[in-house]
């Protein structure tokens, strides 16, 4: 029997009871989705799955996105996010996936930099370290509820711009290469989100570079403000992986970081699939 039981007050639920490796009936799913819609971050524990079977199992939420350029696993379904370069050693701290994983410990949401952002993503731990190397979770949703009147009235209707490059040229200036520069021009993002009955939630994150309509520092001074309202304890769950996790993310009402590791001495290896949005946020 499925079960589905919170792990914290306002959202994060964990799964248990169901074997991913053989496709769930119909009314699973749909108790799934209907969890997923509500609880935005859902735990499914000892889930020892192939990527082919990762793949079917996203699949029954939506067409996968294809994975951009400059990213292992470009042109696939899936995202490999490690520290373990192409020859199986651990990559010094200088490398290319070490600094893509370093962007990945500011808070964001994954593919806001396109036009038509991810409704969800599903990471699976294959290799873990023994400590650290957690990923948090930002209920947007809880954190807008929140959000003071006045600040709600200065970003209805407001549009950010969103941009890959932005937020990796503060990790390292030549992360960015020009191949993902040219395919990844910035996006305009609603910054309120509608989830019909569930509310609306606050889009914001580390690809967002600026808010349309203000200057570079009045927009600035409005995310930085947001995001450090947003970044409250009170709305972060933070997920201590166990081997064989599968964890799955509302794309459009969390935001998402990874937390530090051991990173030049223990391996760390998670896939990633991700599961496209149905339209444009504005
Ligand atoms: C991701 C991501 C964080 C982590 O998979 O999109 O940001 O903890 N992962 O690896
Ligand atoms: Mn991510």
């Amino acid at each position: 029997m499925v079960s589905i039981k919170p792990l914290r007050p306002l959202f994060a639920a964990e799964v248990t009871g169901l074997d991913l490796s053989s496709a769930p009936s119909g009314d699973t799913m749909a108790a799934i989705e209907a969890a997923f819609e509500r609880d935005l971050v859902l735990v499914f524990r000892g889930q020892d799955i192939t990527d082919d079977q990762q793949i079917t199992f996203s699949k029954r939420f939506g067409p996968l996105e294809t994975t951009k350029v400059g990213t292992p696993g470009a042109g696939s379904a899936l995202i490999v996010l490690t520290n373990i370069g192409a020859d199986g050693q651990i990559e010094p701290p200088q490398g290319r996936q070490v600094l893509n994983n370093k962007a990945n410990q500011h808070w964001h949401t994954d593919s806001s930099f396109k036009p038509v952002p991810a409704r969800a993503s599903l990471l699976s731990a294959r290799i873990l370290p023994s400590s650290g190397g957690n990923t948090e979770f930002i209920s947007m949703r809880a954190v807008y509820a929140a959000l003071p009147e006045a600040l709600k009235r200065r970003i209805e209707g407001r549009v950010g711009i969103h941009n890959f490059a932005y937020g990796r040229a503060k990790i390292a200036p030549h992360l960015v290469t020009a191949e993902e520069r040219t395919a990844l021009p910035p996006v305009r993002q609603a910054m309120v989100l509608e989830h019909g009955a569930h509310g609306k939630s606050l889009y914001l994150g580390a690809h967002c570079a600026a808010v349309e309509g203000m200057t570079a520092e009045e927009g600035r001074a409005l995310i930085d403000e947001l995001m450090a309202f947003a970044a409250q304890e009170r709305f972060i769950y933070s997920h201590v992986w166990r081997p064989h996790d599968l964890v799955m993310w509302h794309n459009r009402a969390v935001l998402h970081r990874a937390t530090p590791f051991e990173s030049v001495a223990e391996k760390r290896y998670m896939v990633r699939t991700t599961v496209a949005g149905d339209g444009p946020t504005v």
